[in-house]
């Protein structure tokens, strides 16, 4: 997809962070911004953020994993706009601690919002994008915690890694057809997930909090770059969005290198 003049896209947790990177990349490039979140404060401060750039924008409070909520979504958005050709299932939560460590409730709504919810919102809006038959995509927001398993994010990561198979059958079922579909996998990025019970007028907490984890500004890329990358990939028809080569890199070197070395030690060239 190269122009996205007057098509729409939905950004769930579109309210903050990575999602609302994305909606900034894709109002500039002149596309109608529908963004989902839970959080109602966040959309009112994101929509008057994003009417800097476009007047076309609309925030709906919807949940993920609300199947029945996605499809009310669905229809105020074609209300609004028009119907939505570039989706991108965003929402996410943390939940990293040991496998044992995490009770069973962070499991279930950990995998609820990281699976469910981008599953939830195929099952809404890919039907009609195939029956329109135009061009489409979809993003489905991952991480670099579903490429390489690192430290310790039993819940967190088992999601991110279920979220990239899912994307790369997503892809194959729709070879033939005209959407296509990206996985997004940032490694870390400078976003309130970090700290999610503080609210944005937090200032002072928010500031504590940011101070204690230095390896934030160390490390991290703003969400709108990543927005501008998920555009850019959109346009070059990219399937793995990675957002940097740094760490990344040489995770990734390693995992492959592992398992070619157990091929190797196991089936000899
Ligand atoms: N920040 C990072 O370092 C990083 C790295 C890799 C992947 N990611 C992924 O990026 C995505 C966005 O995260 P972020 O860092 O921007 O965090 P964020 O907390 O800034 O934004 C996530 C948004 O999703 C919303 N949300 C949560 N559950 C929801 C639900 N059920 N329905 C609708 N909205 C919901 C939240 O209210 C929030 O506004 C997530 O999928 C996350 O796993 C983030």
């Amino acid at each position: 997809m190269q122009d996205f003049t007057g098509k729409t896209a939905f950004i769930t947790g579109g309210a903050s962070g990575v999602g609302l990177g994305m909606a900034k990349a894709f109002a500039k490039a002149g596309a109608n911004v529908v963004i989902g979140d839970i959080q109602t404060d966040r959309l009112t401060d994101a929509a008057s953020q994003l009417a800097h750039i476009t007047d076309a924008v609309l925030t709906l409070e919807v949940d993920t994993t609300d199947i029945g909520g996605l499809e009310q979504a669905a229809q105020q958005i074609e209300r609004t706009f028009s119907p939505v050709s570039i989706l991108c299932n965003n929402a996410g939560i943390g939940g990293g601690g040991e496998v044992l460590a995490t009770p069973d409730e962070r499991w279930q709504r950990v995998m609820g919002v990281n699976l469910w919810g981008p599953l939830n919102g195929v099952k809404v809006f890919l039907p009609g994008m195939l029956e329109r038959g135009g061009e489409g995509h979809i993003v489905n927001t991952a991480s670099f915690s579903g490429i390489q398993g690192h430290h310790s994010q039993g819940a967190y990561g088992t999601s991110k890694f279920a979220s990239v198979g899912f994307s790369e059958f997503l892809r194959n079922d729709l070879a033939a057809s005209a959407i296509s579909v990206s996985v997004l996998c940032p490694h870390v990025v400078d976003t309130p997930i970090f700290y999610p019970d503080l609210k944005p007028s937090e200032t002072d907490a928010i500031a504590e909090r940011r101070a204690s984890m230095p390896w934030l500004q160390d490390i991290a890329v703003s969400a709108d770059t990543v927005g501008e990358q998920v555009l850019a990939a959109i346009r070059s028809g990219e399937f793995y969005i990675f957002c940097d080569g740094g760490d990344s890199r040489s995770m990734l070197e390693q995992r492959c290198a592992d398992m070619l070395a157990a091929m190797e030690r196991q089936f000899p060239s």
